[in-house]
């Protein structure tokens, strides 16, 4: 059984065309011109209870406007959108005791009130019992490392702070799924980590299905198995972040450590890019040659004392699908 079931889901924006100058400023006034923009453009996905899925895409993708119509904050233009078995903008309130959302670019708190306060309002509006709400902010304000700053107003957190305070908020009504749009960005290296880990722990502690937009490749990396790229509107892969590499990887580098100092170290089938000394990288492109026949064809001539092989990095192989969308519409 899904917990999430997306099927040719569409959203629209109109945008008004603005005329410049004078004449366009009287133009505006008598008519209207609207442009319509495919935010998101009949997408279809599913995701089963417990999943942790990165959505990933270039800006102006339609991730937010994607997360936005799952937590129930904005109305589908058309297509099929069902969450926890419920139409999330149709049965808006009983949808939202069952989620939770993080929007990094901007808090859901209340700004002027110290986060305890946020938090205990959070209780009443949500209606958790008070021994549940104990026992949850105990537990959160441990792992995320909130007590320093819970008298704080939340105006005056600081970026990694608010994001701390955000996603314990989101997560005290024990929701079942958790819609994260960008919850690492602008911070640290280790809030950053320290936020994954969390993520990571009510994934698997909590059994919390995750869907994460993010432009930082290493959440993806440290936790998602699966990810989803949108690029204008339309779904380009889906599926385990292992088969990216597969489909999109492209070039393998082998770096090789000799016993000896060769002058010529070339073999076929493979770009030497880099010798300086005892060590020489290669390039191959993985579908054409498979890393045990070049190991072969280098140890029939040198004698190799240790070697690794690099897979492209993920950034090079999520830019690579970027341009291949941008080269097929
Ligand atoms: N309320 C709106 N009115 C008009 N156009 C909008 C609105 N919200 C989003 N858009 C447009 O829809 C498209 C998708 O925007 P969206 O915010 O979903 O992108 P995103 O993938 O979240 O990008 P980013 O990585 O920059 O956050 C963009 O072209 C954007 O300008
Ligand atoms: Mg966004």
């Amino acid at each position: 059984m899904n917990i999430i079931n997306v099927h040719q889901l569409h959203k629209q924006f109109k945008v008004s065309k603005h005329r410049r100058g004078m004449w366009g400023a009287v133009r505006n006034l008598v008519s209207q011109d609207y442009q319509l923009v495919e935010a998101v453009d009949h997408i279809d996905f599913q995701i089963g209870p417990g999943e942790l899925v990165g959505y990933l895409g270039p800006n102006g993708a339609g991730k937010s406007t994607t997360i936005k119509m799952l937590a129930g904050l904005l109305v589908p233009t058309g297509g099929i959108l069902e969450v926890n078995g419920r139409v999330p903008w149709r049965e808006r309130q009983a949808h939202v005791a069952e989620i939770g959302a993080v929007f990094g670019q901007r808090t859901t708190l209340w700004w002027d009130l110290p986060v305890i306060e946020s938090l205990a309002l959070l209780k009443h509006i949500y209606k958790i019992p008070e021994a549940r709400f104990q026992h949850n902010l105990a537990e959160f304000t441990d792992m995320l490392a909130l007590a320093p700053f819970l008298n704080t107003p939340v105006r005056s957190l600081s970026l990694g702070q608010r994001m701390r305070a955000d996603i314990c908020a989101a997560l005290l009504h024990e929701p079942k799924i958790l819609f994260l749009d960008e919850p690492t960005i602008g911070l640290d290296v280790v809030a950053k980590e320290r936020i994954r880990q969390f993520i990571k722990q009510v994934n698997q502690a909590r059994g919390v299905t995750v869907i994460l937009t993010t432009h930082d490749l290493q959440d993806v990396e440290k936790l998602c198995e699966r990810v989803m790229i949108i690029d204008r509107g339309r779904l380009l892969f889906d599926g385990q972040l292992k088969s990216l590499r597969d489909r999109f990887g492209g070039r393998r580098e082998m770096i090789v450590d000799f016993t000896e100092s060769y002058p010529d170290v070339a073999v076929e089938g493979a770009q030497l890019i880099a010798h300086d000394g005892v060590r020489a990288t290669y390039q191959f492109e993985r579908d054409e040659l498979t890393a045990s026949t070049l190991i072969g064809r280098i140890s029939s001539r040198y004698r190799i004392r240790d070697l690794t092989v690099r897979e492209t990095e993920i950034e090079e192989t999520i830019r690579r699908i970027y341009e291949k969308g941008l080269l097929e519409s």
